[in-house]
């Protein structure tokens, strides 16, 4: 204390002896140096003896008194109570850094304040009473911190009000009825705390109300009627709470509502017919509750939905047929209900429809010869109904499909090889439970991007064909109930599936059966498992949504082009061959200094040969290229598959170049763009080492593996500094995998795909309709109900990367029992009274008695990373620092 009175002493006389200040502004710039020195902000220093002209300062024109302070996003921590003596303060930011302990109540001194943003630290305890005093306070952001106890009813005289933001917080208590006083709110989120009791009537009362947000909280009652009165209210989410009552009537009159998520509640009663009077309605999500009655034909005059989710209710009746008239519809999602009828043929000319899923219903008919009447249709899930007749050869025409269910249905016939034209057939085909016979097509052989295949309980005959070991994506097979005969045939998959996926057949031999095929009389015994692993389905649902989000980078970009061309012509030819030499139409290299080495012609030119490919997935592909220059960039290439999102090209541009500039030295940033003919093609730094995945699962089964845990260690410090770095820019990563980051020449690890991260946010805007879930064996379990990824999600994809680093095994290792990942495996080891020498990769815990210390230590950040709460999760900052810690002791 002496020391900095001392400072503070000295302070004034040397700026006293600049120039004329007033004794107001020199206390201004005193507290600034103070808090500079106690906070460590950059750039804070004596050498500009005017403050007003210092990074995050903003000063008031006629008296130089400081009105904005922006600390934002520079990881600081310390004492922010003197902040409090800025008395002529308008806003004050101190949002994604690290501070934490309890908001100063002598921030109720900021008698000026407007906006107060501290969201994203790591406040705790109650919010002060003394907040209730900044008389002037129109924005309140408090979200993601460590808040308890309730919103305290001394808010409540802050008539101004018009931003109130406290998600992500440890609230209880209820929402407290002023809220309905506030004359100007505009935006009420409090999602994701502990709140409960019920909704308050008087929230209707606020007629500025745009947005209200209050997932995942444990709130009761019923929806107030009153809510939809105001005319403005554009986004209701109510999603994960224990609502009651039924959706009222008046929802009709409010016609500005956009978005209406009022999924996981207990809501009953059927859905009012006036929803038909939203205009503006473009996502309507109402699972899992106990709605029932008809699905009202109403909808059909919301002519911009793009979502109807309906799964999961009481809902009886068949489809109205007027919902083909929605030209949006993008998902209609209406499964676990007790419809019937057939299906609806005119939904199915829905031109945008994306997803169908009717399962677990009563839908009875025949599959209609259009079916695919949409080609952008990727999500077809029929199974669990009744329908009857043949699979017409016509599904052949599906051919963006991803998925295609038709399990424990009445279909008869035999399978059309027709489906094997489904080139992009990849998370699951399932006919299991049908009356089909015959041979099993081999055309079924062409789909080698199909993960699952589920043929089991049928009357299917025959060999199992030798061509299906063309299938050489798949994981996991079922053949078993038909009257398949002879070898199965010699196919790792088929090898390491379960005996059961073979049982119950008439003459099948050969692995995994023990029956050998000299004496063909040995099946199965019957013990029969009807369950596609979940975690496969999951897996690939979570890459076909990161397929989804490349194809939207590539939309976004193709807009560019779009407006330069008459609208009419370009729609259909969306996979055409690529010319001679095709004109680029736009291209930027964000660095100066690389503009000299890098030849769009070059690049263009690398992505046309094969043998510049570095690896392929479905709807991207990544080359090589050598420029004229002597450098090599690697080259992302994105090609159209659909154009159902269209957003504008400057924005997206614009958020690349900021990306560009990040500066982190663990993230990988584009480097510039090209776009020629349909496709975009992202320009990175290339490195020879790959990625840490191929270090990890192919490096390390190399003769001259060597092992070395420290530089494991020095890569998941790299990468968790990379996202600790980018949660205090508030990115979350959409995307974290080992195939994910690259190593440099010294195996420092660079995190990728952030651009798509930055790109599609979808923890933003509330009407987001394309859910993000990351890749195969990273999705944290939350996801499946929020249906968000947010830092503590990233904190668990990136848990999941320790581990692998920590056993060399891959997060869905073939070597897991059925239903396992490597989290659970993890997890799950003190039960099978397994050590955690037994998970740890031997190769390393064995070489030294400190590494093994260390890598036990490293285990338990990666337990806790990979804790299936949220919230238990750590933050990355101090991931980094627990990662520190254990190569410093
Ligand atoms: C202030 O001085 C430091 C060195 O003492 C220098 O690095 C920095 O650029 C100076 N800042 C300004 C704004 O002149
Ligand atoms: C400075 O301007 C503000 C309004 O912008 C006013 O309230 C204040 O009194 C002015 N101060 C001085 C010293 O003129
Ligand atoms: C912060 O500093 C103020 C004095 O400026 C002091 O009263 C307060 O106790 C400090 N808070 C903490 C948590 O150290
Ligand atoms: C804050 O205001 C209170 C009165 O509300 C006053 O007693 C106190 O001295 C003020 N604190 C500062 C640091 O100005
Ligand atoms: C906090 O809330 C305000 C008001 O809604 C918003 O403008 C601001 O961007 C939010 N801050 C962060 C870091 O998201
Ligand atoms: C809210 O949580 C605190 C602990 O953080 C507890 O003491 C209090 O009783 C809770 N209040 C309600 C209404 O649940
Ligand atoms: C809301 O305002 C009304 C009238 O101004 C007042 O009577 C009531 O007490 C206020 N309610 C709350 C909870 O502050
Ligand atoms: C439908 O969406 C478009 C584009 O967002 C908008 O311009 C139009 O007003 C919307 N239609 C209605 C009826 O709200
Ligand atoms: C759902 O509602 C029906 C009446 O519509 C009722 O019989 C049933 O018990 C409810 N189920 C649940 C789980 O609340």
């Amino acid at each position: 204390m002496a020391i900095l009175s001392l400072f503070t002493l000295l302070l004034i006389v040397v700026l006293s002896s600049f120039q004329f200040v007033t004794s107001q502004v020199l206390h201004d710039q005193i507290i600034l140096l103070s808090l500079g020195y106690e906070l460590g902000v950059p750039g804070w220093s004596l050498n500009s003896s005017d403050h007003c002209s210092w990074p995050g300062i903003v000063c008031s024109l006629n008296n130089s008194m400081v009105e904005r302070l922006d600390l934002s996003g520079h990881g600081l921590q310390g004492n922010v109570s003197r902040i409090s003596e800025l008395k002529a303060l308008k806003s004050l930011d101190l949002s994604n850094n690290n501070f934490h302990g309890i908001i100063p109540p002598v921030f109720g001194n900021l008698s000026e304040l407007e906006v107060l943003d501290m969201s994203f630290n790591k406040f705790e305890s109650l919010i002060p009473l003394d907040i209730g005093r900044l008389r002037n306070l129109r924005y309140l952001n408090l979200s993601n911190n460590l808040l308890t106890g309730g919103i305290p009813n001394e808010l409540g005289g802050l008539e101004k009000l018009e931003d109130i933001q406290l998600y992500s917080n440890y609230l209880n208590g209820s929402i407290p009825l002023w809220i309905g006083n506030l004359t100007y709110l505009r935006v009420f989120t409090a999602y994701e705390n502990q709140l409960s009791g019920e909704i308050p009537e008087k929230l209707g009362s606020v007629s500025e109300l745009r947005l209200l947000n209050l997932h995942s909280n444990q709130l009761e009652g019923f929806i107030p009627e009153s809510i939809f009165a105001n005319k403005k209210l554009e986004a209701l989410v109510l999603t994960q709470n224990k609502l009651t009552g039924e959706i009222p009537e008046s929802i009709g009159s409010c016609k500005s509502l956009s978005s209406v998520r009022i999924g996981n509640n207990k809501l009953v009663g059927s859905i009012p017919k006036a929803v038909g009077d939203i205009s503006s309605l473009t996502y309507f999500e109402a699972d899992n509750n106990n709605l029932s009655g008809e699905i009202v034909a109403d909808f059909a005059k919301c002519s911009n939905l793009t979502l109807l989710n309906l799964a999961s209710n009481g809902f009886a009746g068949t489809i109205p047929p007027e919902l083909g008239q929605l030209n949006n519809l993008q998902e209609l999602i209406v499964s676990g209900n007790s419809l019937f009828g057939e299906i609806p043929t005119s939904v199915l000319k829905c031109k945008n429809l994306n997803k169908l899923d009717l399962s677990n219903n009563r839908f009875n008919g025949s599959i209609p010869i259009d079916i695919c009447y949409t080609t952008r249709l990727q999500y077809l899930l029929l199974s669990q109904n009744s329908m009857r007749g043949e699979i017409p050869g016509e599904i052949g025409n599906c051919n963006k499909l991803l998925q295609l269910e038709m399990g424990s249905n009445y279909l008869t016939g035999t399978i059309p090889p027709e489906i094997g034209r489904i080139k992009n057939l990849q998370i699951a085909l399932n006919l299991s439970y049908n009356h089909l016979h015959g041979p099993v097509p081999q055309e079924l052989g062409r789909l080698d991007k199909l993960v699952s295949l589920d043929l089991s309980n049928n009357q299917l005959s025959g060999n199992i064909p030798n061509s299906l070991k063309g299938m050489l994506s798949l994981i996991e097979v079922d053949f078993s109930n038909n009257q398949f005969t002879g070898p199965i045939p010699i196919f790792v998959p088929f090898q390491k599936s379960s005996k059961s996926s073979y049982s119950g057949n008439k003459g099948l031999c050969g692995a995994p059966l023990s029956s050998s095929c000299d004496s063909l009389n040995g099946y199965g015994n019957g013990d029969y498992h009807h369950r596609v692993s979940y975690r496969i389905i999951l897996a690939v649902i979570g890459s076909g949504f990161l397929v989804f989000l490349s194809v939207t980078v590539v939309v976004c970009l193709f807009m560019m082009r779009e407006r330069q061309e008459k609208a009419a012509k370009a729609a259909i030819t969306v996979e055409e061959e690529i010319c001679e030499k095709p004109e680029i139409l736009a291209g930027s290299v964000f660095t100066e200094n690389l503009r000299q080495a890098i030849d769009f012609d070059a690049v263009v030119e690398a992505t046309m040969k094969d043998s510049n490919k570095l690896s392929t997935g479905t709807f991207s592909t990544v080359y090589k290229a050598e420029m004229p220059s002597g450098m090599t960039l690697s080259v992302k290439k994105l090609k159209s598959m659909d154009r159902t999102i269209l957003h504008q090209q400057h924005k997206m541009i614009r958020e690349l170049e900021k990306l560009s500039k990040l500066s982190h030295d663990n993230l990988m940033r584009p480097i510039g763009f090209v776009i020629y003919e349909e496709v975009a093609l992202l320009l990175h730094q290339y490195f020879p080492n790959g990625t840490l995945a191929h270090f990890l699962h192919e490096s390390s089964k190399e003769p001259e593996f060597k092992p070395d845990w420290h530089t494991r260690l020095s890569i998941a410090i790299g990468v968790a500094e990379a996202l600790a770095f980018l949660h205090h820019v508030a990115i979350i990563h959409l995307d974290i995998s080992s195939g994910n980051i690259l190593l440099d020449p010294n195996f420092k690890p660079l995190v990728g795909e952030v651009e798509i991260s930055k790109l599609l946010d979808p923890s933003r805007g509330t009407a987001s309709i394309s859910a993000v879930a990351g890749s195969f064996g990273y999705i944290p379990p939350e996801y499946a109900y929020t249906m968000q990824v947010t830092a503590p999600g990233n904190v668990y994809s990136y848990g999941v990367v320790l581990l692998e680093i920590l056993t060399t095994k891959l997060p869905v290792d073939e070597s897991f029992a059925e239903g396992l990942d490597l989290v659970k495996w993890v997890h799950g080891a003190p039960s099978r009274g397994e050590t955690p020498e037994q998970i740890l990769d031997p190769r390393l815990s064995t070489v030294s008695f400190t590494w093994r210390k260390e890598m036990l230590a490293a285990l338990k950040v990666a337990l806790m990373c990979t804790d299936s709460t949220p919230a238990k999760r750590p933050r990355m900052k101090s991931v980094i620092d627990m990662l520190r810690e254990i190569v410093q002791d």
